[in-house]
């Protein structure tokens, strides 16, 4: 329904009529992406149920790993090629049964010395291969790094010529899921005691100061030990092992990791005390200063809402030192569990038994401070995290979140000096194909998509979608995209474009000759007549504001969610008169809805001269005067 005044409503519909009022509203709606401006993607040669995805940084290229073949593209050349990685000897599951698994299900795809290592299932017989400029080695066994048949509950970690991994060795036996050290070093692997049934999310390795003290981390979910019926039925973990570990002194402990620990990750709204006690992904994101590397942990709860919490290495680092164990009272030994000792050394069998039997520390890892709660939580669930750091033309730098929905598109959330804010929703598979693995390239600002049957590159810098229009790019708070004559640009092509990613009012940002006047209805409204300005609401969680000539005269909270957003003008004077936009803002993001340019019709007109008169206008400038002596 228009709510402009009849006078302003008749003149407009007039001047439509004449063909004076071309374009409507031009909303721009940068929120929902569909098709992504400068995204590429590459279809594999059949769609594959078990892809695995490898991209080197600073590369324009991606591995997929599928059924008996590899699959090599390269965005920038359109180079592409397919290995093909056949079962040898028929391969072993006989025994097991299922055809399904009696493939060459390809689950490893690595960087390993100068060349590449590929592994797969081998038919229930677990093979790998070294991969030098497209030569594969003659294969070896790949027991412990490749699984039997296709499993989503393992972990390898490669790390130079090491190998860590969750995957069993054996077919049959086995049934307790533990975290092996596979290559370099003696062979190693957990306790069966030390954890309940883990499902493991992610590992890392991270260099100390002193090589000795160099750690891994590793990341899972296991049943919660309180089994009460009020606590969450499963807890989430960290757990350290140091990367020298020797393995225990006595024949029973010789092939046992002798510094394990774990610990409860705490991801709690101290708001609405919320427990959001699902692990379901976690990215690092490494410093220079290894106690400043932090985890971004992606939590779920029960009711599918999800929450991000982030941790610091050192917090982590600290809690697993200082902490009691559980259920323990004696004295603490001289070398404390959990600690490192020299190279070459082995742990203090005295120490092992004590961290053997209480494996987890009393104290939890909280979120970093001051704050120890959420980053944030919404009702979205999502799958994948993964976070890429953006320094911008001020020389700040700001971390972007991306999540992968379950819906088959990502989102992109900025932490902002005052908060999170969703700035875009990646639409990456239309049909809401499940997405498999999500890669980022920090180095060339990229990100890799890849579900069943494709892969899609997508810059992450996409500037292009705020049209050039100085309000759409400088709300959105892209850190990626700024404002520079006349154009939305990414930082990485003009580090001197204009942003608005801190506090500043907005209307300092885009000045008059930024804005286009293209993107403004005009509209005409004779002096001395009532004036109705109207914002459309769409959503009851959003907040309206009004501005004329940038500055706020009207704001809408949605306590009366029937009505839209009105700006009244009694008596139109001379200094009504100008530009109009009403900017809704909701979850921080902001977006220009209606934009009005009104204009006294008459002096318009006279000013433009007597040799531009058309018929229209003369019809118009009658009508006008007419109206006016209606009315006035
Ligand atoms: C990334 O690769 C380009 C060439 O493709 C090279 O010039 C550049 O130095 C590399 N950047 C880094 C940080 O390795
Ligand atoms: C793969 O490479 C060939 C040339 O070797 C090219 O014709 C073809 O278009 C490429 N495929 C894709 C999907 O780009
Ligand atoms: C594969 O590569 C690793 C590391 O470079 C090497 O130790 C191993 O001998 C290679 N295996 C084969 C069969 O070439
Ligand atoms: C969660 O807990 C239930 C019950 O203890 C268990 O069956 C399930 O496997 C656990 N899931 C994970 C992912 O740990
Ligand atoms: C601004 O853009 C115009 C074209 O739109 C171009 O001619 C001019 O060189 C640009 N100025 C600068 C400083 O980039
Ligand atoms: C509104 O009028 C201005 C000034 O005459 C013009 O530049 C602009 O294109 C007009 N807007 C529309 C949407 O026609
Ligand atoms: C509207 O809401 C904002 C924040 O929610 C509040 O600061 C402001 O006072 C409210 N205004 C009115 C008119 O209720
Ligand atoms: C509108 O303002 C003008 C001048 O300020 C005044 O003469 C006129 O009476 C006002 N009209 C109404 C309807 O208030
Ligand atoms: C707004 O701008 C218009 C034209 O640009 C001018 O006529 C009007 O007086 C201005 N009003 C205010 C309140 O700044």
């Amino acid at each position: 329904m228009d709510r402009r005044s009849p006078i302003a409503l008749f003149m407009a519909l007039c001047a439509s009529q004449l063909g004076v009022l071309a374009a409507g509203h031009s909303k721009v709606n940068p929120r929902i992406i569909t098709a992504p401006q400068g995204a590429k993607e590459y279809v594999f040669p059949r769609s594959e149920k078990y892809p695995v995805f490898y991209h080197k940084e600073n590369s324009s290229a991606i591995y997929i790993g599928g059924e008996g073949k590899l699959y090599y593209y390269d965005f920038a050349t359109y180079e592409n090629y397919t290995e093909d990685f056949p079962v040898k000897n028929e391969g072993q599951c006989m025994t097991s049964g299922s055809l399904e698994d009696n493939k060459n299900y390809l689950t490893l795809v690595e960087k390993y010395g100068d060349g590449m290592l590929v592994c797969g299932t081998g038919a229930c017989a677990p093979t790998c291969w070294n991969l030098t400029q497209r030569k594969e080695s003659t294969s070896w066994d790949g027991r412990g790094i490749a699984p039997f048949t296709p499993d989503s509950n393992t972990l390898v970690v490669v790390d130079g010529h090491d190998i860590y991994s969750t995957i069993k060795k054996s077919q049959q036996n086995g049934k307790i899921p533990r975290f092996r050290r596979v290559r370099g070093g003696g062979e190693l692997y957990t306790s069966d005691t030390v954890m309940q049934n883990p499902q493991f999310v992610k590992a890392t390795t991270l260099r100390h100061e002193e090589p000795h003290q160099d750690k891994i981390y590793y990341f899972f979910r296991e049943d919660n030990p309180d089994k009460s019926p009020e606590a969450p039925r499963n807890i989430s973990r960290v757990a350290q092992l140091c990367k020298e570990d020797k393995g225990g002194t006595s024949s029973l402990s010789a092939s046992k990791w002798t510094t394990f620990l774990k610990a409860s990750l705490i991801c709690v709204d101290p708001v609405t005390k919320g427990n959001f006690n699902w692990l379901q992904d976690v990215f690092f994101v490494p410093a220079s200063d290894w106690r400043r590397s932090k985890v971004y942990g992606l939590f779920t709860n029960t009711w599918g809402s999800s929450a991000v919490c982030v941790y610091s290495f050192g917090d982590i680092d600290n809690v697993f030192r200082t902490s009691k164990l559980k259920g323990y009272n004696g004295p603490n030994p001289e070398i404390k569990p959990g600690q490192c000792v020299s190279s070459g050394q082995h742990t203090p069998s005295e120490t092992f038994k004590i961290a053997d039997s209480h494996p987890e520390v009393e104290d939890r890892v909280e979120p970093l401070s001051p704050t120890k709660s959420p980053l944030f939580h919404n009702k979205h669930r999502y799958q994948k995290i993964g976070v890429h750091e953006v320094s911008v033309g001020d020389g700040r730098r700001y971390n972007v979140l991306y999540l992968a929905t379950d819906k088959g598109s990502v989102h992109k959330i900025v932490e902002l000096l005052d908060g999170v804010q969703n700035i875009m929703e990646l639409q990456v598979f239309p049909k809401k194909d499940p997405i498999q693995s999500m890669i980022l390239d920090h180095k060339r600002a990229m990100l890799y998509v890849g579900s069943t049957n494709k892969v899609v590159e997508i810059p992450m810098d996409m500037c292009g979608v705020y049209r050039n229009n100085c309000h759409s790019c400088l709300l959105a708070r892209d850190p990626y995209c700024g404002w520079f004559n006349g154009t939305c640009q990414s930082v990485y092509l003009n580090r001197e474009v204009r942003q608005n990613l801190n506090l500043d009012p907005w209307r300092g940002t885009c000045q008059k000759g930024d804005i286009k006047e293209d993107d403004y209805q005009n509209i005409t409204v004779v002096p001395f007549s009532r004036y109705y300005l109207n914002c459309p609401i769409e959503s009851h969680y959003a907040t309206y504001n009004w501005y004329h000539n940038n500055s706020l005269i009207k704001t809408c909270n949605t306590t009366h969610p029937q009505q839209d957003c009105f700006h009244f003008i009694q008596n139109v004077s001379h200094v009504h008169y100008g530009h109009y936009v009403c900017i809704s803002e909701e979850d921080g993001f902001k977006q220009a809805l209606v934009k009005e340019r009104l204009v006294n019709q008459l002096r318009f007109m006279s000013q433009k001269g007597q040799a531009t008169m058309t018929f229209g206008s003369w019809l118009q400038l009658l009508l006008m005067v007419l109206l006016v002596e209606l009315f006035h």
